[in-house]
């Protein structure tokens, strides 16, 4: 049995972890483990390479992937898609395990109904899959972002600032969530919710009136405010998959806010800082887990299944559920949103 592993996408802490953990199940089973570079790019291109046991030591750890990815496109022509599949047959590959986000596993599923034996792990510091309880990543990347929004709070209170902090999130505002609340934001903007500027400004007033020196506010880079229509970026760039790259809206968030309620704003835009570096505990042992259920599922014969995380368990599911849909926040969450708003004696204007 050879298992080829690939990491597509943009990376996460964890990552490492999932790869140590498929080569380190394969060994105990004698199977051997081959690791393809740079996502589909390396399928397209045929860089495949051979992973011992060796070639993994200790690399749990390490934030990134080893076998770096990218956001190609295997089915951006029938040419690549070609590719994909001969290489598949020239390295001899018997399942590929696919560790990705909703655009590379929707890849892997398309690739897996055109007959490739495939196994999925879901991965994002966005945690917008459906199918598990938490992508593997999202638990490091909140504690990353929840400490900078902490630092925000001193700095901010200092100059008697609003600091606007943006946080990744295309369509669902889990990190922004979770670390706008552990990071104590005042006010918390998120895709699921509509963005009324006047009411955020009403806020940042109340607070001024009632003493406090400053505000924070966390907001996802994918929240498209009522009255501007569509994503807020700086970059007109889209990737293989169609996406523009998001980023911007802090700092068009935060001149608005000056010009409504006349206080010293600054925005920060936290950006790749939330990927980097290493797992945190939570997302080892998920990462450990889910590679050791992805190859004891190839040793089962399920075929075209994602290993996920529910509840406290590892489980299987059909991978079309893990890419059909994107993960929002539910609704009854969303109150959370505004846990740090209230202040006694501003309420009421
Ligand atoms: O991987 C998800 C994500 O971190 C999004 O939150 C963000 O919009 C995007 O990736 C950034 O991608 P890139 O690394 O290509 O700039």
């Amino acid at each position: 049995m050879k298992i080829a592993i690939m990491t597509g996408g943009g990376d996460c802490p964890g990552l490492n972890a999932i790869i140590q953990a498929i080569v380190t199940r394969a060994y105990e089973l004698g199977y051997e483990t081959l690791g393809v570079l740079d996502g589909y790019k390396g399928l397209i291109d045929g860089k495949v390479i051979p992973l011992r046991l060796s070639d993994v030591k200790d690399i749990y750890d390490v934030g990134g992937t080893i076998l770096g990815t990218s956001r190609r496109n295997p089915f951006q022509s029938e040419e690549t898609v070609a590719k994909v599949l001969e290489n598949i047959r020239r390295f001899g590959i018997d399942v590929l395990i696919v560790i990705g986000g909703d655009d590379t596993l929707g890849a892997a599923l398309k690739l897996s109904k055109r007959g490739v034996p495939i196994i999925g792990i879901p991965k994002t510091i966005d945690n917008d899959l459906l199918g598990t309880d938490y992508s593997v990543g999202f638990w490091t990347a909140v504690e990353i972002a929840a400490e900078a929004i902490k630092r925000l709070h001193t700095t901010a209170k200092s100059h008697r600032r609003v600091i606007v902090v943006e946080i990744m999130g295309r369509h669902a505002g889990w990190l922004t969530l979770m670390a706008g609340l552990a990071g104590g934001a005042h006010v918390i903007l998120i895709p699921e919710k509509s963005l009324d500027i006047e009411e955020v400004c009403d806020i940042i007033r109340r607070r001024e009136k009632a003493g406090e020196r400053y505000t924070i506010v966390a907001v996802a880079e994918g929240v498209k405010p009522s009255d501007m229509g569509d994503f807020i970026t700086i970059s007109k760039e889209r990737d293989e998959y169609g996406h523009v790259r998001l980023g911007g809206i802090a700092m068009i968030l935060a001149d608005e806010i000056k010009k409504r309620t006349g206080k010293e704003t600054r925005a920060v835009i936290l950006g790749h800082v939330q990927r980097g570096g290493s797992p945190n505990a939570f997302d080892k042992i998920l990462g450990i887990r889910l590679g050791i259920l992805a190859v004891d599922l190839i040793k089962d014969g399920k075929i075209g299944y994602a290993a996920v995380l529910k509840g406290r368990d590892v489980v299987a599911v059909k991978l079309d559920e893990v890419v059909n849909g994107v993960r929002k926040v539910p609704e009854n969450l969303l109150e959370l949103t505004s846990f740090f708003s209230h202040i006694e004696g501003g309420e009421n204007g």
